[in-house]
């Protein structure tokens, strides 16, 4: 039986907030993070802890597979590496309401945590990116999804962990719109108007790039992203949990061109402006965060 955070495997909430949050230079963060493992029950929150946090606690190496985001060496595109202590996915459907939670935990955290990115997401058009495209299609259903998106057989308080990979994309959607109805659903590799995959689209399509079955071994994740804006600026809140971080480097690697030179065609009118990586700790019986993998236990 998985015990994840509910959050995770649960469908996209109508709207969200996210927060990133490094840690305060000789903070203590036991009794904040004591906090968020007691409150953080239920579908409403989703946390992860980044690797800046664990070497802090001096449990870096007790959560085997976190790393920090590193961009593929031979990478053709810029993809910064924007490191953070503590992620908070906050699952809601009023906006002001999530506001409000937000504001909350970033009080509550003050003694040991200050905020660094936050972005506001929303779901759009029933799942659709900014560009008009259907996201989420080839993600993995039911059983499946728990499979590829939480850790199993690693022993108790890795059991049901996930790790997730963040990027926030900033569109430029001018560039997109000046693009033919072809050249656009050739961009994504679909069909925006009925969501078929082309087997015409060329090979930079970002679907041909990351069709998870064309890997060795296959390299399935779990999206679970929603646009995102914040007045100036929009694009994807691009979030992906795995069982480990290897699927989502290996798409990513073949999106930059590390590969073959040959970038994902979505670079013609995006970009990721950061990117992260984080360990989701699992649940206990009775709904709070299981902290014992890192030694932190009630
Ligand atoms: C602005 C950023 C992005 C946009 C707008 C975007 C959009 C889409 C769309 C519209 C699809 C087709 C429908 C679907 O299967 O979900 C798709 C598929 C997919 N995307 Fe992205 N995506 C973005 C970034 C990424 C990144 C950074 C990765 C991983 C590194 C990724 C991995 C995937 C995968 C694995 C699929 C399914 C491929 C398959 O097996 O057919 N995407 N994306």
């Amino acid at each position: 039986m998985h015990t994840s955070q509910p959050g995770i495997l649960a469908d996209l909430p109508a709207h969200a907030r996210y927060q990133a949050f490094n840690l305060l230079p000789q903070a203590d963060p036991h009794e904040a993070l004591r906090a968020l493992a007691r409150d953080a029950v239920g579908q409403q929150l989703v946390v992860g802890l980044g690797a800046p946090l664990l070497q802090r606690l001096e449990a870096g190496n007790r959560v085997p597979g976190l790393r920090p985001f590193v961009a593929p060496a031979a990478s053709r595109v810029e993809l910064p590496s924007t490191p953070a202590a503590l992620w908070l996915w906050l699952r809601g459907t009023q906006p002001g309401e999530l506001l409000l939670r937000s504001r909350a935990w970033r009080q509550r955290l003050a003694g040991a945590f200050e905020l660094c990115r936050e972005h506001s997401a929303f779901l759009h058009a029933g799942g659709r990116d900014l560009t008009g495209y259907e996201d989420g299609t080839e993600n993995p259903q039911g059983e499946d999804a728990a499979r590829v998106a939480l850790l199993q057989g690693a022993g108790t308080g890795l059991d049901g962990s996930s790790f997730v990979a963040v990027q926030a994309w900033q569109h430029q959607l001018d560039r997109f719109e000046v693009l033919s109805t072809t050249e656009q659903d050739h961009t994504i590799g679909r069909r925006r108007s009925d969501n078929e995959e082309l087997d015409d689209a060329p090979a930079c399509a970002h679907v041909k790039r990351t069709a998870q079955e064309g890997f060795d071994p296959e390299a399935f994740v779990l999206r679970r992203s929603m646009p995102w804006s914040d007045g100036a600026g929009c694009g994807l809140q691009f979030v992906a949990f795995g069982s480990s971080f290897d699927a989502f480097e290996a798409q990513l690697a073949r999106m930059s061109g590390a590969e073959d030179g040959l970038c994902d065609a979505l670079f013609t009118f995006t970009r990721p402006i950061d990117g992260a990586f984080y360990w989701c700790p699992p649940v206990r019986p009775d709904g709070a965060l299981d902290l014992s993998a890192i030694g932190l236990i009630d």
